[in-house]
């Protein structure tokens, strides 16, 4: 088997809304500045006893179903989230149990906002290279604990949710290829300084939150996710009009608007979910791709293009032969 195939896809976001009007009673913000710089409109927040893992659980199941296997087909889990449970076990661990899958291994990837397209080419890494059949590839994030809720300048931004793919090996492409990076130079830039090992004091007094130079980030992300285009055009061989969807990272519509512009693609044949959720960090693509998977844009046989930026900066992509 030389491939790795998409055959299950499923996403979940909580029930408790906030709108940008909510915000504007919260911070100094209006819904026509948020909607103007972002295209965010609402973002969902998980309860206060919902988990990452319970998030997972929603999305994995969906996708397992979509895709028709049980958990003994499961032979790998590799979660990409920014906002595990605990320290340890990992989440990828927790949701394994949670789903009933036993033996096979379990890891949690960090990435960020591109945790996603990292553990999606790790996991067709796997497959490729026959250590795994059928692999659960799972971004889900509680953000909201993790943001600084008088702080207008991120708050608006970000949101919880869960996405998740079921990738199996198979004659026939597939993901043909993925394309991480990541350059820790620029790591101050979209951060949580505080943690476990640095800053552990900060963090016991509640003062780790995302901080970001939104502006800084903003140029970052714009040029380089259209390099990524280009490199993963080139890596295979194809035109831009190759390219029937673009699913990207959803954090802002005018990063977006810049990446299809760059693919000269008309905004029809981008999968924008932004609008809906805000910012959902690991969680974005699959949510976008499960969106346009359902509700039938997206046909098999259709070539998607996936791209994700985020802290580190780490940034992304996969081609896809759905
Ligand atoms: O997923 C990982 C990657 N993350 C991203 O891609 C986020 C990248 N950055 C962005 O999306 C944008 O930079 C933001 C949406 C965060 C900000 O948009 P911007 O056009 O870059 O605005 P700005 O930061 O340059 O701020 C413009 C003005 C400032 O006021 P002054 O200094 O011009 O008076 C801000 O204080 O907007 C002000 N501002 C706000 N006003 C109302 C900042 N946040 C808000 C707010 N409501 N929520």
């Amino acid at each position: 088997m030389k491939y790795s195939r998409i055959i299950g896809t499923g996403g979940y976001l909580p029930e408790t809304i906030l709108t940008n009007k909510d915000l504007e009673r919260m911070v100094d913000t209006s819904d026509e500045w948020i909607t103007d710089r972002t295209g965010i409109k609402k973002r969902h927040v998980a309860a206060k006893d919902e988990t990452t893992c319970d998030l997972a659980e929603h999305a994995a199941k969906a996708a397992m179903q979509a895709a028709g296997v049980h958990a003994n087909d499961i032979d790998l889990v590799i979660m990409a989230t920014t906002t595990p449970n605990q320290v340890f076990p990992s989440t990828a661990c927790l949701l394994q149990q949670r789903l009933g899958i036993h033996g096979c291994a379990a890891f949690d990837v960090q990435a960020v906002c591109t945790g996603f397209i990292y553990a999606l080419g790790v996991a067709d890494k796997f497959i490729r290279c026959g250590s795994a059949k059928n692999a659960l590839v799972v971004g889900s994030e509680t953000l909201s604990r993790i943001v600084d809720w008088t702080d207008r300048g991120t708050c608006v931004l970000f949101g919880d949710g869960a996405g998740a793919v079921v990738i199996q090996a198979s004659d026939t492409p597939g993901i043909l290829s993925t394309h991480l990076h990541a350059d820790g130079q620029y790591k101050d830039l979209l951060t949580v300084p505080y943690g476990i090992s640095e800053g552990y004091e900060e963090m016991q007094q509640g003062k780790a939150f995302v901080k970001m130079q939104g502006n800084e980030v903003f140029k970052m992300a714009v040029n380089t996710l259209g390099r990524i285009v280009d490199e993963t055009l080139h890596a295979n061989q194809m035109q831009k009009s190759d390219v029937d969807w673009l699913v990207p990272h959803q954090a802002n519509i005018r990063i977006i608007a810049a990446t299809a512009k760059k693919l000269k693609m008309s905004m029809d044949h981008v999968v924008v979910t932004v609008q809906e959720h805000g910012n959902t960090s690991a969680a974005s693509v699959p949510l976008a791709l499960d969106v346009a998977i359902r509700d039938g844009r997206i046909q098999r046989g259709d070539t998607l293009l996936l791209e994700a930026f985020g802290g580190g900066f780490t940034w992304g992509s996969a081609l896809i032969q759905y």
